[in-house]
């Protein structure tokens, strides 16, 4: 979880928090190799740096602003400032758009005052530091605190805004990036992350030329459908695994958001992410705060596969929930039964998991709504979280007691954020549902987004969790589901504040979601949304994982989860064993699978002898190894965008265990078959290399199989492990015997 913050902001009184008025020269942010330096002149804030950190302090009053030395001396005086606003002398995209009270849109942000504290870890051990800087405008009462959250071994920064309205009337903000941030360097290229159903984080690069680049969502739920919170600029260079500069960022937030890059005349690069202010022009009534979204980055001068691992072990140590704890194997009965089942099904599911050698059976969508409203199909029932009696006479208890009986664990999935108009909750509540209210309304899935603005309705979803928690507290899993973005754009709540609600809807959504976590700390949640469609570090705070996509060919998957592993660890991203693709083997779609949180969304029937008894001990292997998979670093080896192959190993924190997982795609007749040169070994260490996940009777093809090798001719040599069959894959366990 999030390192613990010692003191409340600007209260100087606590241990180690220290407190300054004077304007300092320069102000040094940073990470044991990254730095920020801002400097105060004039009374404004400028950025002087962002890059690698600097060495020698006297060095400091040489640094000048990125794209300082093109102008003569006669730069624009609020070039690069940190905070820059609307209407100023600035005439590049700003941070902050602010009408006041009089209709006035200028403002300008001065220094008051900074202050430090140590981040601290869960055990209450310094892990970072906090700076936070407050500003304020000297014509208006609105102030602004930066907050820059630096997590040292990690070097990982978070940073956000607050900007208070100290004025007797609202005002209006059109708006409200998270920060601003500068670079100077001869090219900038830009990784992104386009998505559908189906086809979630689809990388592509392109140059950044002069101008600017907006890639955003206005989907107000399901945010995600279309394109990724995240991205990466490779400096002079594209963005490459194991070399350059790289910035990789994520916007932390599951509602609207957009990040702007533009290259300005200088061609220094300015990178804004934020809030969408797409119909979102939010009036702050007097006295309110309104706090942008984290936006978390790291710099990685090894290219993007370091910073992959530093985001990973951050996201572990500090940000998701329970990132250190175990991660259930499951069986899910989605793709299975559809909403088709009955108890007698679901039991037969449950002793299937067992048989599996799962932890736990994951009933889906389908198990309430009664009569007209039953869930019988995605027509009906959403909001009616009470059992469907008809299929399940005994209730979620009797499901319970079922799973007890086969020795496995239990959990449920839910889409509390929606409803049905064809619902007992939409006939009684259809002023909890954003709606036009004289317009035909038009729906995405046959369903509607609940008014999570409203606090009632926010409590109405926390009741469906505590509602379940409450009659079934052995209920050990929730997957959380989102299917539907936001349609018909009327909340009632809002009224005539309509530019509010996509913004409340979103803080409405964390708000409950936050509350669930607190609520039921140790039960495991998954995000889900209708695959993909919602994965952000700030909903993931109270989630154990994702779905990374509804898609399960293991040859998507495989793309999929290479572009998803670009920001988030292994153990946060789900991946099942399906029917998608029959014409691959279930030892290819288990081996593809097993790369991340391994689950099951197939009928045993679907498996022979052979294939069911390779899977139990697919899963045995992939709980052996968790500690490499799940909490160990990865190193992304050979990419499946540049070949017809893909390879990536992970390494435990220990080293004692390292696993190869080797892909053969699409190859070429008589391709020349490259060695995969393993990462992160240590070269003085023995490895005995074994291949596992074998087919029962089937031997190992790999000429390594059994040799005992050192880390340094692993990495330097590689082995032998891809082949030119199609669809065929190899996992290599690498056991340090020192
Ligand atoms: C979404 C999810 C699926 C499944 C269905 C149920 O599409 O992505 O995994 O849960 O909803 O309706």
């Amino acid at each position: 979880m999030l390192c613990g913050i010692a003191v409340s902001l600007f209260d100087c009184s606590a241990a180690g928090a220290s407190c300054s008025a004077a304007a300092p020269q320069t102000i040094r942010i940073g990470t044991s190799s990254t730095e920020l330096i801002l400097s105060v002149e004039g009374g404004r804030l400028y950025q002087n740096w962002l890059g690698p950190k600097l060495c020698d302090e006297q060095d400091l009053p040489y640094v000048q602003r990125p794209g300082y030395r093109s102008r003569n001396g006669t730069y624009l005086k609020r070039s690069r400032e940190v905070a820059a606003c609307s209407g100023s002398e600035d005439y590049f995209e700003p941070a902050w758009g602010i009408v006041h009270p009089d209709g006035n849109r200028t403002t300008y942000f001065y220094f008051q005052k900074i202050e430090r504290r140590p981040l601290l870890d869960a055990q209450g051990r310094r892990c970072g530091e906090q700076v936070d800087i407050l500003l304020a405008d000297k014509v208006y009462p609105v102030e602004l605190t930066l907050h820059y959250q630096c997590w040292e071994e990690e070097d990982v920064f978070k940073l956000w805004s607050e900007l208070r309205n100290g004025a007797q009337e609202p005002i209006v903000l059109t708006a409200f990036n998270s920060t601003m941030l500068y670079f100077d360097a001869a090219k900038y290229y830009l990784t992104q992350f386009s998505s559908d159903w189906a086809a979630e984080a689809r990388m592509s690069t392109t140059e950044l030329s002069y101008g600017k680049k907006v890639v955003d969502t206005k989907l107000g739920s399901r945010a995600n459908l279309f394109r990724e919170p995240f991205f990466e600029i490779g400096f002079d260079r594209e963005p490459c695994e194991d070399a350059g500069t790289v910035l990789l960022g994520e916007i932390s937030w599951p509602g609207n958001w957009r990040y702007t890059l533009e290259v300005d005349n200088n061609n220094v690069l300015c990178v804004l992410p934020g809030i969408n202010p797409a119909a979102s022009d939010y009036t702050l009534a007097p006295g309110q705060v309104f706090a942008t979204p984290e936006f978390v980055f790291t710099l990685s001068y090894e290219g993007v596969g370091e910073g992959s691992r530093k985001l990973h072990r951050w996201a572990r140590d500090y940000e998701i929930k329970d990132g250190h704890g175990a991660r259930l194997s499951l069986l899910n009965n989605w793709e299975n039964t559809y909403f088709n089942f009955d108890q007698n099904k679901l039991a037969q599911c449950m002793r299937e998991a067992r048989d599996l050698g799962v932890d736990l059976f994951l009933l889906d969508d389908g198990w309430f709504g009664n009569g007209k409203d039953a869930r019988s199909s995605d027509k009906a029932g959403l909001g009616d979280w009470e059992v469907n009696r008809k299929k399940l006479p005994n209730g979620i208890p009797g499901l319970c007691a079922e799973a007890q009986t086969a020795g496995v664990k239990f959990g449920i999935w839910i889409e509390p954020e929606m409803v049905n108009p064809q619902s007992k909750l939409f006939r009684e509540h259809p002023d909890w549902v954003i709606m036009q209210p004289d317009r035909e309304p038009y729906y995405y899935r046959n369903q509607l987004v609940l008014d999570l603005a409203n606090p009632q309705v926010q409590d109405y979803v926390y009741g469906v969790v505590k509602g379940i928690m409450d009659e079934n507290p052995s209920i050990a899993f929730f997957k959380w589901d989102c299917n539907s973005p936001i349609t018909n754009i009327y909340s009632p709540y809002e009224g005539p504040l309509q530019g509010n609600m996509y913004i409340d809807h979103a803080r409405g959504v964390l708000s409950v979601m936050r509350r669930c976590a607190e609520s039921w700390p140790s039960v495991p949640m998954m995000l889900c949304s209708g695959g993909g469609g919602r994965c952000d570090y700030a909903s993931l705070q109270y989630f154990t994982e994702f779905w990374c996509s509804d898609n399960t060919d293991p040859l998507e998957r495989l793309y999929i989860q290479w572009g998803f592993s670009q920001f988030f660890p292994a153990k946060a991203m789900c991946a099942h064993v399906t029917s998608w693709n029959r014409a691959t083997s279930v030892k290819f779609r288990t081996d593809v699978a097993s790369m991340c949180k391994l689950g099951f969304d197939i009928g045993l029937a679907d498996l022979s002898e052979d294939e069911l008894q390779y899977c139990r001990e697919a899963v045995a292997n992939w709980k052996r190894l968790a500690p490499a998979i799940l909490d160990g670093d990865q190193y992304r080896l050979v990419s499946p965008y540049e070949s017809n192959h893909m390879a990536v190993n992970y390494v435990s924190a220990d080293g004692a265990s390292a696993v190869l997982f080797a892909y053969d795609l699409h190859p070429r007749y008589s391709e020349p078959l490259l060695r995969v040169k393993l990462r992160g070994l240590d070269p003085q260490a023995r490895y005995l290399v074994k291949e596992i996940n074998l087919m029962p009777g089937s031997r190992s093809g790999l000429a390594e199989d059994g040799l005992v090798l050192s880390g340094d001719y692993l990495m330097k040599v590689g082995l032998g492990a891809f082949t030119g069959a199609q669809c065929h894959s190899r996992v290599i366990e690498l056991e340090c015997v020192r």
